[in-house]
């Protein structure tokens, strides 16, 4: 097999994007336009990966190089003077290699694995000297157009701007990806001429200089008419996120997975479920998340790069981020669990109270308005409502460490660092400074007064 090479084109501002973030660092899904791009090349098991990238430049590379699963090299178009011009800069590092080059845009993060490898692999397979990939769609505005000849043949593509009224009505749009023999790329390249409104030098001219020497071309058509949409408005944007997130939750869908509404279910591309889990309308799975068996999670709900491990209830508009649930716990309503935090196996997290760097027990309970940070709380203890650890003194956090068995009455202030030892009982409102050992009673509060008669002798004379 000949050896094959990746090289995407991501160097364009996407003016028509009208943001300050380079068009392939958009979000879908979880993951960058470009990083979706990446992702469906791996299967392709190139020998090299090549990005072109200009404007902003170093903020798409730092993504790609702290993406410890990508591993590619960037080249520098300095200004962006078209397509082809930008496949052109990697003539340095590519000009010298044989095999088969696989371009791909860094805005069309639908195209999948199995079409590229059937393009590449029909590439490989014929004596074609340039292949494209094609897909008849409804709507074509804004993509080149292909044009056949009366016998089928492709003698290149028209760019919106540039074509006919008449070429504007063909439906058969060209992906901006492509599978090149080495040589004679380069050398072809070099002699497109500047062409259309911004006297760019277009890639898909390529074609039509490839036709005329006689090089034979090959055309393959996706199905699909979603794999190969460009991005390049924030509507289309929208566009595609919908069309992502109905496939991952279909696909969730299919392997058990409840979703109640799926129009209104948010799951990113790396998110797991699994069987049996139901999922009520308006709920966000995010980034690096992953959900057990027999999980129910309620309206509202947003959960981010967190573990839920099976049987786990999450009640609405709880906020969960970078923590794990174990199994059979229940969180919320209106729970914030924040990073670093692990609510342990049977325990119970009730409304308003916030988790920051906190383990939780194994059966323990927190269940109202409490705030917990930096804090280990043993197996079956109970949090009364309204605790507080004060774990920051202004300058530093400080660790609040609770046994188990303890008991924390309502109303608690726990100034840290502080332990309190297995089985103690803590008073209602108590402000705890100092430790409690273990089966101890504490109390830290003032002694009630009793004044008989007062009440009555104030509202007769209140001066
Ligand atoms: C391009 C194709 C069009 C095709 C469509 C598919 C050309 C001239 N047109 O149009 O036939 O139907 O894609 O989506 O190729 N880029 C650079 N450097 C540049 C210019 C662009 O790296 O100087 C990159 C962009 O960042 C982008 C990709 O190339 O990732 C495509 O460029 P874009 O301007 O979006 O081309 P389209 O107008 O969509
Ligand atoms: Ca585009």
């Amino acid at each position: 097999m000949p050896d094959r090479h990746i090289l995407i084109l991501a160097a364009g501002k996407g003016t028509r994007m009208r943001s300050s973030r380079p068009k392939v660092l958009h979000e879908l899904a979880g993951l960058t336009l470009i990083e979706h791009v990446i992702r469906a090349s791996i299967p392709l098991d190139a020998t090299t990966t090549t990005v072109i990238l200009g404007h902003q430049g170093p903020r798409v590379s730092q993504v790609l190089t702290n993406n410890p699963s990508i591993s590619c090299r960037i080249v520098h178009q300095e200004q962006q003077l078209g397509t082809a011009h930008a496949l052109l800069q990697a003539e340095p590092v590519l000009g010298n290699k044989s095999g088969t080059l696989i371009v791909l845009s860094g805005d069309a993060p639908l195209i999948s694995s199995p079409t590229l490898s059937a393009l590449v692999e029909t590439h490989e397979q014929s004596t074609a000297a340039a292949s494209v990939l094609s897909s008849v769609i409804e709507r074509p505005y804004g993509y080149g157009r292909v044009l056949r000849d009366k016998r089928g043949q492709l003698i290149g593509v028209v760019e919106e701007a540039d074509a006919s009224a008449v070429q504007r009505k063909i439906c058969e749009v060209n992906s901006g990806i492509y599978t090149f023999d080495l040589p004679p790329l380069f050398q072809t390249l070099k002699e497109i001429p500047e062409a259309g409104p911004k006297n760019e030098r277009y890639l898909p001219a390529i074609l039509q200089m490839y036709g005329q020497r006689k090089l034979p071309i090959n055309v393959t058509t996706t199905d699909d008419p979603h794999e190969i949409r460009g991005i390049n408005s924030q509507s289309e944007l929208a566009e595609v996120r919908t069309i992502v997130r109905q496939r991952k939750n279909e696909e969730l869908m299919a392997s058990g997975v409840t979703i109640e509404d799926p129009a209104t279910t948010y799951i990113d591309t790396d998110v797991t479920v699994e069987a049996d889990t139901v999922i009520h309308p308006g709920v966000f799975l995010e980034g690096r998340t992953r959900v057990g068996a027999r999980c129910e999670i309620h309206s509202g709900a947003r959960i981010i790069n967190s573990t839920l491990s099976d049987d786990v209830t999450i009640n609405n508009h709880s906020v969960i981020a970078d923590s794990v649930i174990k199994a059979k716990a229940r969180v919320g309503p209106f729970a914030h669990i924040r990073p670093g935090s692990t609510v342990g196996e049977s325990s119970r997290v009730g409304n308003f109270v916030e988790l920051k760097k906190t383990a939780l027990g194994t059966g323990a309970k927190a269940n109202h308005l409490s705030y917990i940070g930096d804090a280990v709380i043993g197996s079956n203890s109970n949090i009364g409502a309204g605790t507080i650890t004060c774990n920051y003194d202004g300058v530093n956090k400080h660790q609040t460490t609770i046994g188990p068995e303890v008991f924390v009455g309502s109303g608690t202030e726990l100034v840290a660092p502080v332990t309190i030892g297995r089985g103690a009982y803590i008073g209602a409102g108590s402000c705890i400074t100092e430790n409690v050992p273990a089966n101890a009673l504490a109390l830290a509060r003032g002694r009630q007064v009793i004044k008989e008669a007062r009440a009555t002798k104030i509202r007769k004379n209140p001066e």
